[in-house]
């Protein structure tokens, strides 16, 4: 993928760590970088090469619904290979065909150029497979070792696992990532992030083949987005292939080395790693022109005001916290995990409320000590897990109107007709997808239930929307969508707060961006005068921001 300016990679520089993007881009490794020879077949196309994995016009339905038709793909080794599509496009069908968990219903599979359709799990291990699926495969009343070691091979003469080099394996992958895991601890107790680490570091393993990984980072932090990158760039070197799948196209442009796309269960494209531009990639993901992905706002009348918090404080979590939202404006607070992005947020929703510190609403003073108080003082909160967000077993329609019952109801009564065009009119605005308004949240794909959220705090009209890691998981065509919904709100004279673990989303869609570390503001960077690799070496203690007049 062709460099861009939003180029997340050059994080690197700041601590003296790996630098994907210059050690691996622009144009990385038709030659695998290490001294192993280059793989037969690795130059794309050649006669007699072999694929580490190929599939060949497979198809898989599910009932009426075809998630596949006909899809081809071929994994060369010691490359790494992205596969990408949106919401509903097939992804995770191929990985879990792959994985022997789904039969295809027509078509073929090889792996290194031997039949392997319909594989067995253990069969997929024997082969050199590792795959690491999109939701999470953690039992959380396990301890962390035991989760680590289940499903390996037994390793003992006697047929048992030894649990001693299990364990002594788990830490040294562990350090490799940079992070620390207490083997005894119940897996209950790992964040989300923590989780998937270690479900990624069980496949971590030079004697892999192929690393297939469906969507790895959603749930990760930026700092853990380079770890994960750095190891499998030198897992490439040492001759593994990856096949990942992402919607974060950033993410890998200083590592990609082709790029199949899907579309509605067929593949639209494959490409190498010089056609593939962001571009080309969206438009044949999407089938249309998305336009600017983050559009910027007109920028009149942003002087006012909108809200205010003035030394806020809330012990153990942040300290002296001020900053401002103006009308028209869209906020990114942003910071690695417990540094104070989120919870400053949070606080300013009602969950997790200040000690000590003024906030003002268009110029009232406000205590906002609940979700409720935040409601009445014209604050939407959208919290990072979508399942807070949403009724998942009441309809599309149902979650726009219950949001709005107080605004549409007249004498307390709903008048049903206003609502219907309501409903209608929300569902085109926000383009959401579903067969009818009538059917339920959950059977919508995730990037449409994140719309939908949005949607319930449109119809109800607040003037500050506080939305955590708004579009996590969310596929490019949604996000745009999303990003375009704020942008509209804000043109609207309202404010926007996002809090996102994702730096090139607040890059792209912030007019001004805070940077917190250990609990403490670090950092304003207002559009026009800001870095990326500034604002990363703020949220990592490298250097203090700037701090313009
Ligand atoms: N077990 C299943 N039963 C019925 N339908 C399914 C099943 N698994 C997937 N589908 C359908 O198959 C299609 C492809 O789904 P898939 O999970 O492969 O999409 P994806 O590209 O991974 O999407 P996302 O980015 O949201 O993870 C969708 O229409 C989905 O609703
Ligand atoms: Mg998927």
């Amino acid at each position: 993928m062709k460099r861009t300016e939003k180029a997340s990679i050059e994080a690197g520089a700041v601590d003296g760590g790996t630098v994907l993007g210059r050690e691996h881009g622009p144009a990385p490794s038709r030659v695998p970088s290490s001294g192993r020879p280059p793989a037969p077949g690795d130059g794309s196309g050649v006669e007699g090469d072999v694929a580490v994995l190929e599939l060949r016009d497979v198809s898989k339905s599910f009932g009426a619904t075809a998630a596949l038709r006909g899809v081809s793909l071929r994994v060369r080794p010691a490359t790494f290979h992205a596969l990408v599509g949106e919401n509903g496009a097939g992804k995770s069908t191929i990985v879990k065909l792959i994985a022997g968990i789904h039969r295809a219903d027509q078509g073929s599979m090889y792996v290194n150029g031997r039949d392997a359709a319909n594989p067995s799990p253990a069969m997929v291990r024997s082969l050199g497979i590792g795959i690491v699926h999109q939701d999470s495969s953690v039992l959380p009343g396990f301890s962390v070792e035991r989760n680590f070691s289940l499903g390996q091979e037994p390793t003992t003469q006697l047929g048992w696992i030894n649990f001693g080099k299990a364990r002594e394996e788990l830490a040294a992958r562990a350090k490799r990532f940079g992070v620390e895991f207490d083997p005894k601890m119940p897996a209950a107790e790992l964040s989300t992030g923590n989780r998937k680490v270690l479900e990624i570091l069980k496949v971590l393993d030079e004697r892999q083949k192929l690393l297939v990984l469906d969507e790895p980072t959603a749930s990760f932090t930026t700092e853990e987005t380079r770890q994960l990158l750095r190891i499998l760039a030198e897992l490439k070197a040492s001759g593994v292939a990856v096949l990942y799948v992402t919607h974060r196209l950033e993410e890998i442009e200083g590592i990609v080395d082709s790029v199949t796309v899907l579309r509605d269960g067929t593949n639209v494209g494959s490409l190498g790693h010089d056609e593939a531009t962001p571009h080309r990639v969206i438009s044949l993901m999407v089938g249309r022109d998305l336009g600017e992905m983050y559009p910027r706002g007109s920028g009149e009348g942003r002087a006012e005001v909108l809200y205010t918090a003035a030394g806020i404080n809330r012990r153990g979590s942040f300290d002296q916290v001020d900053f401002e939202v103006h009308r028209g404006e869209i906020v990114a607070f942003v910071g690695l995990t417990g540094h104070g992005s989120f919870e400053v947020a949070r606080s300013i929703a009602g969950l997790q409320p200040p000690d000590r510190g003024t906030c003002t609403m268009a110029g009232e003073r406000v205590r906002i000590r609940s979700l409720r108080d935040a409601r009445g003082a014209g604050i939407g909160f959208l919290s990072e897990s979508r399942a807070e967000n949403i009724l998942r077993v009441r309809s599309v329609r149902e979650n726009l109107a219950l949001a709005a019952l107080e605004n549409w109801s007249r004498f307390g009564f709903v008048d049903s007709q206003r609502e219907g065009a309501q409903v209608r009119h929300l569902i085109e605005l926000l383009s959401i997808r579903c067969r009818s308004a009538s059917a339920k949240a959950r059977s919508l794909s995730g990037g449409n239930q994140q719309k939908l959220a949005l949607g319930r705090w449109l119809a109800v009209d607040s003037q500050l929307m506080v939305l955590l890691d708004p579009t996590a998981g969310v596929d490019v065509g949604a996000r745009a969508d999303i990003y375009r919904l704020l942008r509209e709100f804000a043109d609207r004279g309202r404010g926007v707060l996002i809090a996102t673990s994702d730096l090139a989303e607040a890059m792209g869609i912030a007019d001004t961006i805070y940077a917190f570390y250990k609990g403490k503001r670090v950092g304003m960077f207002p559009r026009e005068q800001r870095q990326q690799a500034d604002v990363l070496a703020a949220i990592t203690g490298h250097r203090e921001g700037e701090e313009p007049a």
